[in-house]
């Protein structure tokens, strides 16, 4: 009964515990690029990379100018960033520190199946332009 009981607590105390957010990641071995996209980027990128709710080319008011974080599937233009200067983005953030940087927070392998999965949502026409003409541009 009271073994019951305590199990009972166990099961409930871990289903409490479990989603509680931690400083960087429970499990290095997570590479699904989605699966690290929905935690790590969704929150300002929006579902499948589809921006957030404002308006990314609109300044949200206030002085400086800022702009909503951008969509990052086909209908902005991540696809435009080879994929090196994609990664360096997500090690380091943003310029104006408004994108944080990921360096020791996500693994080398989780990165790049982030930008792999960035890849899954661009049109077959972008993907081949970043792919083949994108890579040779410094940007
Ligand atoms: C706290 C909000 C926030 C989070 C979390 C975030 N970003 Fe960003 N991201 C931004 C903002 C704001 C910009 C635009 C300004 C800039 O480049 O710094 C941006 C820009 C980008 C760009 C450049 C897009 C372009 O069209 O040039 C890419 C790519 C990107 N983010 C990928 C990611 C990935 C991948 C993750 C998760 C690993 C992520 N971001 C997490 C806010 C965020």
């Amino acid at each position: 009964m009271i073994s019951g009981m305590y199990r009972k607590f166990l099961v409930y105390a871990l289903l409490i515990l479990l989603p509680l957010p931690t400083t960087g990641w429970s499990g290095d071995e997570i590479v699904d690029g989605k699966v690290v996209y929905d935690r790590e980027c969704q929150v300002c990128h929006g579902t499948n990379g589809m921006g957030s709710d404002f308006d990314w080319k609109t300044p949200l008011d206030g002085p400086g100018l800022r702009y909503p974080p951008p969509p990052l599937d086909y209908s902005a233009h991540a696809w435009h960033h080879p994929d090196s200067v994609l990664k360096g983005l997500i090690l380091n953030g943003g310029k104006d520190g408004r994108m944080p940087p990921f360096k020791g927070k996500l693994t080398e392998a989780q990165m790049d199946a982030v930008i792999q999965f960035l890849h899954s949502l661009w049109k077959p026409e972008q993907l081949k332009w970043q792919q083949e003409i994108g890579q040779q541009q410094p940007r």
